[in-house]
């Protein structure tokens, strides 16, 4: 058994190639080996396959779980955060019923009664910049997904309450903005509680005042009626099994730490990225403005989640730089082995669709590094072409709340106010913790206002 080529350099190399710049490290690989290679970066020299090819990447997330599994255990390191009932660590028939649990609060008409408050949100933040001021358009945008979680999510609006877990779980999150803060987590050795100001105690410490916000909430809502809620917590609280059982508070506590963590940063380095994008090309801008004010003064926000260019616009920004580099990893199971693109793959090896190698294929993507919305318009690609949110039995939870919330705070910021790209040089990806980010705050300037905040897309709908 073989297993695919590797690039030249020793492991030590990879590592520190792909740890420093994760996508020099792909694209020098994928230039010595191909749609398939060993990448030498995991811990203790693990081999992991990397695999942008479609049709391997079909067979990889689509697999029966005898042939791969998709276990949670690989993803470990995150239990200090997420603790143990948290989907993304469970497999086999406990990983099905969790998600069979949160499915329903993301889909749907739930779904749909979130657009309003999302608008309002992004005029919230927004509306506090006066004319003329600079900005940096990322701690902008973590504002806002970090309030749509919380509101939307966990259901909590407003209070000392809400104002501590605002305060809270911004500095948990702040723990995970680079790799330099998150190292405690790849590295156990460091998880040494040595009081308050230590890394690991002040994480301790954050987390221990969160859990007790939650369960205070959790408590307060087994005892009240929730039945005319619409947050996903009192969904989540709602939903049984088949067996009838509902989520213990440890399960609810995990999965809302688990849902603050997968969905916070990963919508807020999107939006960082579409106000980039869109604000570099003045041509996609006028494009864009156009469109949504096609739709009149007041639209509904399932009116402009349906506009074909914004959607375009926004899948474009999740191909050229996908904030998740790669799938969860597959693994072969043991005393198997797996066919893939013609190698025999031994067990235990761990495989991972590669996002980012996938959508910078010239083959499917034209001219890969140009940013070029028109191509979603053009042409429909299959889900192993186009696949920023994963795919198969891992597949992001979160999708389409991420999409929509994209797309009404685009629409709502770039119909009410005018701004300018106030970055020098054209702005590059790099590592941000687990994920890929812009490599600066995304320096703005609001120029002025399109309308008065009176008559504001958001502020017309409260
Ligand atoms: C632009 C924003 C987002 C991107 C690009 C993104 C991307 C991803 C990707 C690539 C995966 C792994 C899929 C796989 O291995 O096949 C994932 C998993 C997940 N995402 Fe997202 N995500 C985003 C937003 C969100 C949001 C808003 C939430 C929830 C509030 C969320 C919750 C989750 C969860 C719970 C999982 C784990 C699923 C499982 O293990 O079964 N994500 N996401």
């Amino acid at each position: 058994m073989t297993l695919p080529p590797t690039p030249k350099a020793p492991a030590w190399m990879q590592k520190a190639h792909w740890v420093a710049n994760p996508v020099g490290y792909m694209e020098s690989a994928k230039r010595q080996c191909g749609d398939i290679f060993t990448a030498k970066v995991g811990p203790q020299g693990t081999p992991l396959i990397y695999i942008d090819n479609p049709q391997g990447i079909q067979q990889i997330l689509t697999k029966d779980t005898k042939e791969l599994t998709a276990p949670g255990s690989v993803n470990g390191l995150l239990q200090p955060l997420i603790g143990d009932y948290s989907v993304i660590l469970l497999d086999g028939a406990s990983h099905k019923r969790q998600r069979q649990l949160l499915m329903p609060s993301f889909h749907g008409e739930r779904l749909r009664s979130y657009g309003d408050l999302i608008c309002n949100l992004a005029q919230q933040v927004m509306g506090r910049f006066s004319v003329d001021a600079s900005f940096f358009a990322r701690p902008a945008m973590q504002e806002i997904s970090l309030l749509v979680i919380l509101q939307a999510v966990f259901g909590v609006t407003q209070g000392e309450r809400y104002e501590r877990l605002k305060d809270l779980t911004s500095q948990l999150m702040d723990f995970f903005s680079s790799t330099a803060k998150s190292s405690f987590l790849f590295f156990p050795i460091l998880q040494q509680n040595l009081g308050p100001w230590s890394p690991w105690g002040r994480f301790l410490h954050v987390r221990e005042e969160i859990d007790k916000l939650i369960y205070a909430e959790i408590s307060d809502r087994r005892q009240q009626d929730n039945s005319q809620r619409t947050d996903i917590l009192s969904l989540m609280m709602s939903a049984t099994d088949e067996s009838g059982e509902g989520m213990s508070d440890r399960e609810l506590r995990d999965e809302l730490l688990t849902l603050l963590f997968a969905g916070h940063e990963t919508t807020a380095t999107s939006l960082s990225w579409a106000l980039y994008w869109t604000h570099r090309y003045p041509s996609v801008l006028a494009q864009l403005q156009e469109e949504i004010a096609s739709l009149g003064d007041h639209p509904d926000p399932m009116q402009i989640i349906r506009l074909p260019y914004l959607s375009a616009v926004c899948n474009e920004t999740l191909r050229l730089y996908p904030v998740a580099i790669l799938t969860f990893p597959r693994v072969v199971p043991e005393n198997t082995s797996f066919h893939l693109m013609g190698y025999d793959i031994p067990a235990g090896t761990l495989l991972m669709g590669c996002i980012y190698l996938a959508h910078q294929r010239e083959d499917i993507y034209p001219q890969p590094k140009q940013f070029q919305p028109e191509r979603f318009l053009e042409r429909q690609f299959s889900a192993y072409e186009f696949l920023p949110f994963g795919g198969g039995v891992r597949r992001c939870i979160g999708a389409a709340l991420a999409q929509m919330e994209l797309k009404l705070v685009l629409a709502t910021v770039l119909s009410n106010y005018q701004l300018v790209l106030a970055e020098k040089k054209p702005v590059r990806p790099q590592r941000r913790g687990v994920t890929l980010a812009p490599e600066t705050g995304i320096r703005m300037k609001l120029a002025g206002l399109r309308k008065q905040p009176s008559s504001t897309l958001a502020a017309t709908r409260v």
